[in-house]
């Protein structure tokens, strides 16, 4: 059976990645590819019960080598629940965040370095690889201000506290933003860098450009 074709948005938290991910779906179920959409971590019964472990800004003391086992049991659940039987099935998979997250966050944030995050990612994960990643990178300083704000009205609105990751100080997030760069830089097939300040309807027109075009090239190849 042919297989279907992986999507993962990346960026710092406030980056916009959920917003353009539920506009990119409805682009594409407009035009008959209508996606499964997942995220991480989270997305299954076991993640949602890991991503308040993760998350919650009550989670105090756990050990970065923790906080990464966990970023991979959940992402090794995803894979075996929903992301590799929607590819086998021929499906076009968008996943909110994956392993480039945890080689941005634990690998350059909490500076366990990429090697081990790449290995685990070779043991856990079969090395499986996205065909295409939009990655969202506005200023670090924009991106962080809206992180605190979201997270701040997020909290309010449904009185979960999630904000373990914004709690932490701006060189972390510088470090998580440089992972990144150097991510994009390494892999510029596969990696597509949105950068600048835009706003959402422009970082949108660039998602769908840079979909629209890998989804032909598929076509084309396959
Ligand atoms: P989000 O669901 O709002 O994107 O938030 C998830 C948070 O978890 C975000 O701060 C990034 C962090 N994270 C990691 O540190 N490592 C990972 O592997 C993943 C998937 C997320």
């Amino acid at each position: 059976m042919q297989r279907g074709f992986f999507i993962t948005l990346e960026g710092l938290d406030g980056s916009g990645k959920t917003t353009q991910i539920k506009r990119l779906a409805a682009w594409m179920e407009k035009r008959h590819l209508p996606p499964t959409v997942t995220r991480q971590p989270g997305g299954t019964t076991t993640g949602d019960r890991i991503r308040p472990l993760l998350l919650d800004s009550r989670s105090t003391g756990l050990a970065p080598m923790t906080e990464m086992a966990l970023m991979f049991a959940d992402r090794a659940q995803t894979i075996a629940e929903v992301i590799q039987p929607a590819l086998d099935a021929g499906k076009i998979v968008l996943c909110d965040r994956f392993t480039d997250s945890t080689e941005a966050y634990q690998g350059g944030g909490r500076e366990l370095g990429s090697e081990i995050v790449l290995e685990l990612h070779r043991l856990i994960c079969g090395n499986l690889t996205p065909d295409l990643t939009l990655l969202l990178l506005p200023s670090l300083e924009s991106s962080l201000d809206r992180a605190r704000r979201r997270n701040e009205r997020h909290n309010e609105q449904t009185g979960q506290d999630e904000g373990r990751f914004e709690q932490e100080q701006d060189a972390f997030y510088r470090r998580v933003w440089e992972k990144y760069r150097e991510i994009a830089r390494r892999e510029p097939d596969r990696v597509i860098l949105i950068g600048g300040n835009l706003g959402i309807d422009e970082v949108h027109e660039q998602i769908v450009e840079a979909v629209a075009e890998v989804l032909l090239t598929a076509r084309k190849n396959g």
